[in-house]
């Protein structure tokens, strides 16, 4: 394992930093409060082409690996956790399906735009009775001649609202489980597809989170992503590369609760000295340190593994819940280092601590990620 970054990852990391310092930082605070939706942001990220990362240049995309996008995702999320999880969704939950899954005829037609960041993306898997048991899905597609009918409800849609396209899961055959549930793309604007409201979430405020609503909604045949009955193992393929993103996302909440910690209390004065000097404040940032640097470690193995063509499940569930947790006690302790400044919403580190704790819920929950890790070292 080569624990330096070539060239070209050095410059993805550089390029996000600067795109995060030039136009993330300034207004994410307000963004935060008032939910607005990074529009601007996303359109530049498309240009700078970090909407379609991993892509293969062929249909539109940057031709990455998978280590240059944890690099992007940790950089874009060290300053707003909101645009970074629009970005990895549009990712690896998207595109990635898409180039992996999907016909010739549906990458021409969807994921060139995707990729390029010209539209974007968002993945429907969850029901308001399915989240971790998503299998137990109700979404119905039923055949008719050269298309399906669609009927059923989605929840916690990320982009939801501000998407072109939505990925969909719904099942082409009852009382088969599993088995029985295929993959689609469906276009905003058919007849009879409804996005509910925009929540009112604890983080990640500005990125958009729905519920989809499907009213017997025609889908061309065509639309169908790979063959009836796959749908179950697309979505946890797929889940496996998203769970890297997430872990990624995590690692830069809790970077940046590092960064912040250690500038604070250089600058904080209490008992005539900085509270740097104080060792409970110094324990508080090795640990942090200590933690984000096996964090990052194990999401580096993750993506590499992606990468090379090994099994990397269980990896990509290691890394999001170790980051996830890490990035959990990484902001709280950075809200403890500002002491009652943390605990308003100008000195910017409550959002962190806020933007932390979706990591341990969304793309599986860390309970979730236990099982799928124990399953795999059981079943060897
Ligand atoms: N890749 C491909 N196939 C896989 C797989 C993987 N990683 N893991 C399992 N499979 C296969 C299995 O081999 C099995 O196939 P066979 O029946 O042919 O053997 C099939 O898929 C079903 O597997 P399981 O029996 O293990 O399925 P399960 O019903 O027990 O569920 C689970 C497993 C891990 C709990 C899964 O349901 C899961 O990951 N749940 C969490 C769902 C989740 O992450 N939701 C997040 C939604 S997206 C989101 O958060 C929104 C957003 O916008 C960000």
């Amino acid at each position: 394992m080569d624990f330096f970054l070539t060239e070209e990852q050095l410059l993805v990391k550089k390029t996000a930093r600067e795109f995060s310092i030039s136009e993330l930082v300034q207004g994410a605070i307000e963004r935060d409060e008032k939910k607005i939706w990074p529009k601007e942001a996303i359109q530049k990220l498309g240009e700078l082409g970090f909407m379609g990362m991993m892509v293969s240049e062929e249909y539109g995309g940057g031709g990455m690996d998978t280590v240059s996008y944890t690099i992007a995702m940790e950089e874009i999320s060290k300053a707003d956790a909101s645009a970074s999880v629009i970005m990895s969704v549009n990712n690896s939950l998207v595109c990635y399906l898409l180039e992996k899954f999907a016909s010739e005829e549906l990458k021409q037609k969807y994921l060139l735009s995707l990729a390029r960041g010209k539209k974007l993306g968002a993945f429907s898997l969850s029901e308001p009775q399915s989240g971790s048991d998503a299998s137990n899905m109700q979404t119905i597609a039923t055949l008719n001649g050269d298309h399906y009918i669609v009927h059923g409800t989605k929840n916690w849609v990320t982009n939801g609202i501000n998407c072109d396209y939505v990925i969909l899961f719904a099942i082409t055959k009852q009382g088969i489980g599993h088995k029985g549930i295929s993959a689609f793309i469906i276009e905003k604007g058919w007849q009879g597809f409804e996005c509910g409201k925009s929540e009112d979430k604890l983080g990640i405020r500005s990125s958009d989170t729905c519920e989809l609503y499907f009213d017997n909604v025609r889908v061309p045949l065509e639309n169908r992503i790979g063959k009836e009955g796959d749908g179950f193992k697309i979505a946890l393929a797929t889940l496996d590369g998203g769970r890297i993103g997430i872990a990624s996302q995590a690692i830069g909440i809790a970077q940046a609760s590092l960064d912040a910690s250690i500038s604070y209390s250089k600058e904080r004065i209490q008992f005539s000295k900085p509270i740097a000097m104080q060792q409970t404040i110094q324990f508080k940032i090795a640990d942090m340190a200590m933690e984000i640097e096996a964090a990052r470690l194990l999401i580096h193995k993750a993506a590499m593994m992606k990468d090379s063509g090994q099994k990397y499940s269980h990896l990509a569930s290691m890394a999001k819940v170790y980051a996830s947790e890490v990035a959990m006690r990484a902001s709280t302790n950075c809200v403890q280092i500002y002491g009652g400044y943390g605990y308003i919403k100008d000195s910017g580190v409550e959002r962190l601590m806020r933007d932390a704790k979706i990591t341990q819920i969304y793309e599986g929950t860390s309970e979730i990620q236990r099982v799928v890790i124990a399953r795999n070292l059981l079943q060897k």
